[in-house]
């Protein structure tokens, strides 16, 4: 029997694991992609036959993460379970390319064409269907987002691209909010200065590889090896700093001998486009559309250059959780990218969270009490008749 029979369970098996009522749902995007949308409808302690109001929230992963970075601790400190037990009715996205997504109705994931999309693609298409259909499950007409990271992008390029979002979103909550990405700090700048200065060699790539999938979820090899960071002492260490050099300094709340089981379900796959789009972007230090070549920005935008994202169109309450210790999700790209291009006036809380790098927002021992019970006690302030007290 293994220490973490977590490490071995397919996401809803994780659900089920501990507790809770899961179902899922396919999407289907306009261009052709079948999504899976993952419900929790009620808590482990919910009289589910209470008329209490369960606000719908949808939960947004990360770059090169799933559904699955939010349900990986046990329910203490796992931001899905939190909800749920809080009186939410919550919903998270698998967005194309990722482990629960990898399905088309003509194209296969071994097709190049497969992984020809960037964050653009995911704004375009994937949201507008997955939003529709949680509030059309949940019987509601808006809901509440909780993204983190490249999900806080998506949740501010959403509304900017189909404004008739603002009025389906009640209230953007941002952990480790991304702009252009263009502060970033530790091993991931290595990978953005590659690509400012060593263009002809991405161009090249891009022309010989096409789109093709990148951190793939290869549990069968990070679980063993992540394995030792706990069975040699020295191995310790070297397993805190990598942590440390992807996403800023580590905490004491990281509670390391999890790692299998967060290797297990992260990575979980995306294209090598959207790697690139991410890296553009920090390279103008600009939030703007994919630069494809001139003359198929000419066809796709009307225009030679990638046109930005026009942030001034949200208008959705925005409360955002940052700190210093994020190697990612910067101060810097926060004020002078961010709040730069946001109308103050929807930016209604910044909550400082201290020492928190990158992960810790969706892993840490303490994001109850440090995340999700403000965001809960925001909502409660604006919602009547909700089941949990
Ligand atoms: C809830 O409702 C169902 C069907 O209406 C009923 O069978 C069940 O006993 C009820 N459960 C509780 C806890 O009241
Ligand atoms: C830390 O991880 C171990 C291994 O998965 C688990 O048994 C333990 O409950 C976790 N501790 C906390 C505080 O979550």
């Amino acid at each position: 029997s293994s220490p973490d029979p977590e490490a071995y369970m397919s996401t809803m098996d994780l659900i089920r694991y501990w507790g809770y009522p899961v179902e899922s749902h396919d999407v289907q995007t306009a261009d052709g992609y079948i999504l899976s949308l993952f419900r929790i409808p009620f808590g482990r302690f919910s009289d589910r036959n209470s008329s209490c109001h369960r606000p719908a929230v949808l939960f947004v992963h990360g770059l090169g993460a799933g559904a699955s970075e939010f349900l990986m601790n046990p329910p203490e400190s796992c931001p899905a379970f939190l909800l749920a037990d809080a009186g939410f009715d919550v919903f998270l996205m698998n967005h194309r390319g990722t482990t629960y997504s990898k399905r088309h109705i003509t194209l296969k994931p071994w097709d190049n064409k497969f992984w020809q999309y960037t964050i653009d693609e995911l704004v375009k298409y994937d949201m507008p269907p997955v939003i529709d259909k949680a509030i059309e499950l949940s019987g509601q007409s808006s809901l509440y987002w909780i993204g983190h990271s490249q999900g806080t992008a998506v949740g501010f390029m959403t509304p900017a691209d189909h404004p008739q979002y603002n009025q389906k979103i009640k209230a953007l909550f941002q952990l480790a909010p991304a702009a252009s990405g263009g502060y970033a700090q530790g091993l991931i700048k290595i990978g953005f200065w590659a690509y400012a200065n060593l263009k002809p060699v991405v161009d090249f790539y891009r022309i010989a590889f096409g789109s093709h999938e990148i951190a793939f979820q290869w549990s069968f090899i990070y679980r063993p090896l992540v394995r030792l960071c706990n069975i040699i002492p020295f191995a310790t260490p070297i397993c805190d700093s990598a942590t440390h050099l992807l996403f800023g300094p580590s905490t004491r709340t990281l509670n390391i001998t999890r790692a299998p089981v967060y290797l297990s379900h992260t990575p979980s796959g995306m294209s090598t486009w959207i790697a690139l789009h991410w890296a553009q972007m920090s390279s103008h230090k600009r939030v703007e559309h994919m630069d494809h070549n001139p003359l198929e920005n000419i066809q796709r935008y009307g225009q030679e250059k990638p046109p930005p994202y026009d942030y001034s169109k949200i208008d959705v309450p925005i409360y955002y959780f940052w700190s210093k210790s994020d190697w990612l999700g910067t101060p810097e790209d926060i004020e002078r990218i961010l709040l730069k291009t946001l109308r103050p006036d929807v930016v209604k809380g910044a909550i400082e969270v201290d020492g928190y790098n990158h992960i810790d927002y969706v892993v840490s021992t303490d994001c109850a009490e440090k995340v999700f019970k403000p965001i809960t006690d925001i909502v409660r302030k604006q919602e009547s008749n909700m089941c949990e007290k």
